[in-house]
């Protein structure tokens, strides 16, 4: 398992830039569709992390809205709902509030300090965990993937945020931006120390509206744009319905331009699929492939396959016949169902080739079910 969770940073903004009004009443600045993109994301994750402060002035349920995504999660064998994690360092926190109801895992990180008075106030409302004095994030985050699982979502608040944007601790953001102004300087923001990142600005990965928000999607984290778009692919890979005969898989296809244009993952839509042979799909017109790949990057958590035991074109002939020019990848297949040398392929092929093995124990954790959790 990775040392520490992919964690995705997830609020709603004015077009002004703050999380709320200064009011005591909560500010709604999502609509019915943004909400329902929430509930999505939720579903995709694991736990989900908001500030003690948060608990106790919008009190949120932190639930998967729809039964149908609780039902696709109960399929991968996850429980309804992700944890419910919070952390504290005064251990202020009610255990009537709905952070605290039964339904799911409840994880309360608590500075060593403040640890007696949240143990009596919470009993056994949630579970408790130390994490030192000053309470460490690094710790935090190490001791929930192994609890929780590896994909953690932090929905706030303002201090939250600030906390792990200032650390570079997140690996993706989603900022949902509310066509209106606060305009209220006592309204909460998001709180950074002073950031330097105008000399590594985040990667733009995706522009939507959902109703009348707009939600900029942003990769972070370190190793530029090739580690983050391979990071998002190695996360895709973990949507994979089950198999205990073929890999998980996740891959991204980016434009020239940074413009992502397709995803895909294994068995996304039939039951042998390949990630990059769905991607790649989906870029498919009865004009044939989209020009635009012939100057993308195709990122892939696992080298694209050069031999293939399910179907006749392998994904290294999928690729070069598409006209990719480059494609990254984090993982080299073991020798466990077929030894394709798909990197070799595609060199002799003419496609540029970058490998790294970085976050290759990653892309290789995905599949622990089938080559062991060593190395
Ligand atoms: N628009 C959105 O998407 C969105 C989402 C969520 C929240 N919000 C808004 O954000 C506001 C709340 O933000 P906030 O900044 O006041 O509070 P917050 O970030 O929710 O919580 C801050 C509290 O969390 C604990 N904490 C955070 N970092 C810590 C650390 N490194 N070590 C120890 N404890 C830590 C502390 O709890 P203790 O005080 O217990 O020590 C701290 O006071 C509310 O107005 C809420 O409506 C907006």
């Amino acid at each position: 398992m990775p040392s520490r969770p992919y964690l995705l940073l997830s609020c709603a903004t004015s077009a002004d830039g703050y999380l709320d009004d200064a009011s005591p009443r909560r500010l709604i600045l999502s609509g019915p569709a943004d909400l329902d993109r929430v509930d999505e994301v939720r579903a995709g994750c694991d736990a989900i992390l908001v500030g003690a402060q948060t608990i106790r002035t919008d009190d949120p349920r932190l639930l998967i809205r729809d039964p149908r995504r609780r039902a696709r999660r109960a399929a991968r064998g996850l429980p309804p709902h992700p944890a419910r994690v919070t952390l504290t360092a005064t251990g202020d926190l009610d255990p009537a509030a709905r952070f605290f109801a039964p339904g799911a895992l409840r994880l309360v990180y608590c500075a060593t300090p403040a640890l007696a008075r949240a143990r009596t106030r919470l009993e056994d409302s949630a579970v408790l965990i130390d994490a030192g004095d000053p309470l460490s994030l690094d710790f935090m985050l190490t001791d929930l993937a192994e609890r929780a699982g590896p994909r953690a979502l932090v929905e706030g608040g303002a201090r939250v945020l600030g906390d792990f944007l200032a650390a570079g601790l997140a690996d993706e953001l989603h900022l949902a931006v509310a066509p209106f102004f606060v305009a209220d300087p006592a309204a909460p923001r998001f709180s950074l120390p002073r950031p330097d990142n105008t000399t590594s600005p985040m990667t733009l990965a995706g522009v939507s509206r959902f109703g009348e928000v707009a939600l900029l999607r942003y990769l972070l984290g370190p190793g530029g744009p090739d580690h983050r778009f391979l990071r998002w692919a190695v996360e895709l890979s973990r949507l994979c319905p089950p198999s205990a005969t073929a890999f998980s898989v996740g891959a991204v296809v980016v434009g020239e331009d940074g413009e992502v244009l397709a995803t895909g993952f294994s068995r996304e839509q039939e039951d042998h699929d390949h990630a990059e042979e769905v991607a790649l799909r989906k870029l498919r017109s009865s004009l044939g492939p989209d020009p635009r790949l012939r100057h993308a990057t195709l990122y892939s958590s696992l080298v694209p396959c050069g031999a293939r035991a399910s179907r006749p074109v392998t994904c290294v002939q999928h690729i070069v016949a598409a006209g990719i020019p480059r494609v990254v990848f984090a993982w080299r297949e073991p020798t466990l169902f077929t030894d394709g040398e798909g990197a070799e392929q595609l060199l002799a092929a003419g496609v540029a080739v970058t490998e790294v093995p970085e976050l290759a124990e990653r892309a290789r954790a995905v599949n622990a079910h089938l080559v062991g959790s060593g190395a």
